[in-house]
């Protein structure tokens, strides 16, 4: 059933784990009167590795955690879910608002390149769905879309292994052939990828411009919050409320690394 929603209402967001992060803290760059509950599903990532079936299954009970404290709109930050799962997080909100990554992700790399070449890399099923290729070629159907993916980019992010050797290597391998192809522009379609920007670019070199889908996402709450008269008028800055189903031990490490403050309570959910 849905619930009343006023602007004081929280917008709720998630992902499959901490790749999140980088959308909660463009969302709260861009509107911090807002209060965000974020959930990551640390207890069953990585998600990109799954089924599809586990992916929609998966997405249904992150909606259903996000709809118990009743939020005015929900941010879908995983590419995973947002490319094989939308429909199923829009199904479970009725008529509450939903915004995925992958859209935006895809417009912002459509405006971006000059070369119609772009680049696009994400969990396995993210590349295995096509959703990239078909989001730019909706847009444009002149776009040529190179693929590939890095899943062991996630469990990297995932242990903070930001500047590590083994994550230069491993980006090595993965991008040395996707850059071949003469692209202009990199989707990093997969949230927890921005957490590993810095060897992204220097392994991929200065020529080609990255595309991060945190930004064109925290922009487009901001729009629609406005036409729906649904900002929160507060003056003062929340920090996010962060649920979890599994409280790893590097969680507030890694929550002061990329957020930049100290980690907020956090409550551990059972999914
Ligand atoms: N961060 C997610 C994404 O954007 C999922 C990573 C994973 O769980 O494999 O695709």
């Amino acid at each position: 059933m849905i619930h009343n929603v006023t602007s004081e209402s929280p917008i709720g967001i998630f992902d499959s784990g901490i790749g999140g992060l980088t959308v909660v803290k463009a969302v709260q760059a861009a509107l911090p009167a807002e209060r965000i509950i974020y959930f990551g599903d640390t207890a069953r990532v990585p998600y990109g590795p799954k089924s599809q079936v586990t992916i929609r299954k998966y997405a249904y009970d992150d909606t259903l955690i996000l709809m118990r404290y009743q939020p005015k709109m929900i941010i879908v930050a995983c590419n995973t879910v947002s490319a094989l799962a939308l429909d199923v997080v829009e199904k479970a909100c009725g008529t509450l608002p939903v915004i995925g990554v992958l859209k935006a992700g895809a417009e912002l790399a459509v405006n971006a390149t000059k070369n119609n070449r772009i680049g696009v890399i994400g969990t396995q099923a993210t590349v295995s769905s096509n959703a990239y290729a078909c989001a730019i070629n909706m847009l444009n159907a002149e776009i040529e879309v190179i693929s590939q993916a890095c899943p062991l980019f996630v469990p990297l992010a995932e242990e903070g292994f930001i500047d590590h050797p083994a994550t230069k290597l491993i980006a090595r391998e993965y991008l040395t052939e996707i850059i071949q192809h003469d692209i202009d522009t990199l989707v990093l379609g997969c949230t927890h990828y921005p957490i590993l920007r810095r060897v992204i670019e220097e392994t991929i070199g200065q020529s080609i411009r990255i595309i991060d889908s945190a930004e064109a996402v925290a922009l487009r709450t901001k729009q629609l919050m406005t036409e729906s008269e649904l900002l929160n008028p507060a003056r003062r800055a929340y920090a996010p409320h962060l649920l979890v189903s599994d409280l790893p031990q590097k969680f507030s490490m890694l929550y002061k690394l990329f957020m930049g403050s100290e980690m907020p309570d956090v409550e551990l959910v059972e999914v």
